[in-house]
């Protein structure tokens, strides 16, 4: 039992009853507030990050690199779980290739983050309840999608054109039979919006799934999920064209 909740069980007056009353009621949405249902691995466009944070960067990696491995509500699970880099040794070349810190090449902060906000939600499952763990299973189901040269081979590549949303969306659906959710730096005045991460979404089985079941009784397929969905600056791309860039432009 909670120390909590056996506490409150021994309060006798009216006032502590009452408190104690809230506290449950707040450790009860706390409980509810860890349950997650799908995970997303959300790939980044680097170009697009050094985009965003002009000053900070200058030749960005030209492949598609991970930004996490999110349950799909919850964070920061587990604030005592502190991040332990020695726990990735066994896998750091492949965390530098595949899941750098785009600004901060060097850096080991980003890891921290992702592990802190996400990856303590994420270990109430067996096979992510360690960093290596974790950190590993992101690595692998990078590997299994290999959305850069799927891309490659779908002819969408970066560079000074652009793309219909539609286009990309079908195109990935065909090769993975799952939709992804794309999300776009919105535009500035006169220019389109630009591709900046690719969302998939898995089961807890870390099966792919689509990110939004079809909903049965609704007419119109638009994208009700848009304001919840945003992230730092990335919203969901809108539908017409998008720029993948090859470069920063200054
Ligand atoms: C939080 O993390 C610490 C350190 O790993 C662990 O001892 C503790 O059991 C965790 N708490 C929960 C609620 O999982
Ligand atoms: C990053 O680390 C590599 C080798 O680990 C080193 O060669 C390079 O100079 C470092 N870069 C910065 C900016 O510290
Ligand atoms: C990219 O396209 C824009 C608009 O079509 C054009 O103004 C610009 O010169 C092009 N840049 C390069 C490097 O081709
Ligand atoms: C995901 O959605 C697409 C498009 O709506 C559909 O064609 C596909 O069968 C769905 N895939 C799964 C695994 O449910």
């Amino acid at each position: 039992m909670k120390p909590m909740i056996s506490f409150c069980m021994m309060a006798g007056s009216l006032s502590l009853a009452i408190f104690c009353g809230f506290a449950t009621q707040i450790l009860a949405n706390s409980d509810l507030h860890h349950k997650w249902e799908m995970l997303y691995l959300v790939h980044q466009w680097p170009v697009t990050v050094c985009k965003m944070n002009v000053n900070d960067c200058k030749d960005p990696l030209m492949y598609w690199t991970i930004h996490g491995l999110w349950p799909d509500k919850a964070g920061e699970c587990n604030r005592s779980w502190h991040f332990d880099i020695s726990e990735l040794k066994d896998i750091m070349g492949d965390m530098k290739q595949y899941w750098p810190d785009v600004l901060h090449p060097n850096g080991t902060h980003f890891w921290r983050h992702e592990w802190e906000k996400h990856g303590t939600c994420a270990a109430t499952l067996e096979a992510l309840n360690t960093q290596k763990k974790y950190f590993g299973k992101g690595l692998e189901l990078y590997k299994n999608i290999n959305l850069n040269s799927y891309l490659l081979k779908a002819e969408i590549k970066p560079g000074n054109t652009s793309y219909e949303l539609a286009a990309i969306k079908e195109a990935l659906t065909r090769f993975y039979s799952v939709t992804p959710k794309l999300q776009c730096l919105p535009p500035e005045e006169g220019q389109l919006q630009t591709l900046g991460q690719i969302k998939f979404c898995f089961t807890k089985e870390f099966m792919l799934r689509n990110c939004t079941e079809p909903k049965p009784d609704s007419i119109s397929s638009s994208d009700h999920g848009h304001k919840y969905d945003k992230i730092e600056d990335l919203s969901i791309c809108e539908d017409g064209l998008l720029y993948y860039p090859a470069y920063v432009e200054v």
